[in-house]
């Protein structure tokens, strides 16, 4: 089995008629890291809620790892699928930390060893071990959110679901946050992000998605991102490499590969455009 999840004409309407998702099929293969790109009201996080089932199917199917995604299974599903809410006041609602890191270990039936084990491991990992007495309403966002990743990690789940997991961090602890993702990755894990960052995306991500008023319009390897006419058809802009690039041969998609470029290109850097090839 090649797919960690498989989508076939998923349609979703939410209770007061506003129609979110119209015919989303999509396969994601296993063990990569895929980026849900579209504009704010797009569909991302309704997409997303439907894959560890919070949002049940009104239409269409949904299968994790050749699973459906239906109540039966939704016990099974929540331990495969772990997800990180846009916002961590979602997400932690215990009197600790510990207690919020714990929940989805508890449920998952193992022992208080076990789980003080996972636990203390995962918030030694995002830094924050000597909070984890304190009540997560008294914690700062950046905190928050960390203690939101620390459950997920804690739940060890195959396929991490992450919405917008860096909004409203600062570039040192997002680029942490990025880390300790591809570690995960690394293990094994899939991981599907959503995002409005296309900078974020083209450098960070194996595959991308590309939404438009709960559509997909196209998905596919990064390079997707420096089609000018779809990323004009999804309101996104191009990404700012893509962007600086784009009249020259080379398609660089980090700011270190840029610059490997550019050191190795002083007549590019110069702007002697006849000296370089820029077919
Ligand atoms: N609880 C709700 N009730 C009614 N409509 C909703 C609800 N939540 C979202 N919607 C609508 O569903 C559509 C998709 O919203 P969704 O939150 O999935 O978009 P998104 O791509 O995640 O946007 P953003 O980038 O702003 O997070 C929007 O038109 C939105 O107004
Ligand atoms: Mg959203």
């Amino acid at each position: 089995m090649k797919y960690a999840l498989e989508i076939e004409n998923l349609c979703y309407a939410y209770p007061d008629g506003t129609r979110a998702l119209h015919g989303i099929t999509l396969k994601l293969k296993k063990e990569k890291k895929t980026a849900l790109l579209g504009t704010n009201g797009s569909g991302k996080t309704t997409l997303l809620y439907h894959i560890n089932g919070i949002i049940p199917a009104q239409e269409g199917l949904i299968k994790v790892k050749d699973c459906p995604v239906c109540k039966e299974h939704i016990r099974w599903i929540r331990q495969e699928v772990g997800l990180l809410f846009d916002n961590p006041d979602n997400q932690l609602f215990s009197t600790t930390v510990f207690g919020d890191v714990a929940f989805g270990p508890r449920n998952m039936g193992l022992g208080a060893g076990t789980v003080e084990k996972r636990v203390m491991q995962a918030l030694q990992r995002v830094g924050i071990e000597e909070l984890a007495g304190r009540p997560p309403y008294c914690l700062s966002l950046g905190q928050k959110k960390r203690a939101a990743i620390a459950g997920l990690l804690a739940m060890q789940p195959e396929i991490m679901v992450c919405d917008e997991p860096f909004s409203g961090l600062d570039p040192a602890v997002a680029g942490q946050f990025r880390d300790i993702l591809d570690e995960q990755k690394k293990q094994g894990r899939t991981l599907i992000y959503s995002t409005h960052d296309v900078d974020l995306a083209y450098s960070w991500a194996d595959e991308v998605v590309i939404m438009k008023e709960g559509q997909i319009l196209e998905n596919g390897t990064p390079d997707l991102l420096r089609d000018e006419s779809l990323m004009h058809e999804a309101c996104l802009q191009l990404p700012m490499l893509a962007e600086l690039f784009k009249n020259s041969d080379f398609k660089p998609r980090t700011i270190e590969q840029a610059s490997r470029i550019l050191s190795g290109n002083e007549d590019l850097v110069k702007g002697n455009r006849s000296a370089v090839d820029w077919a």
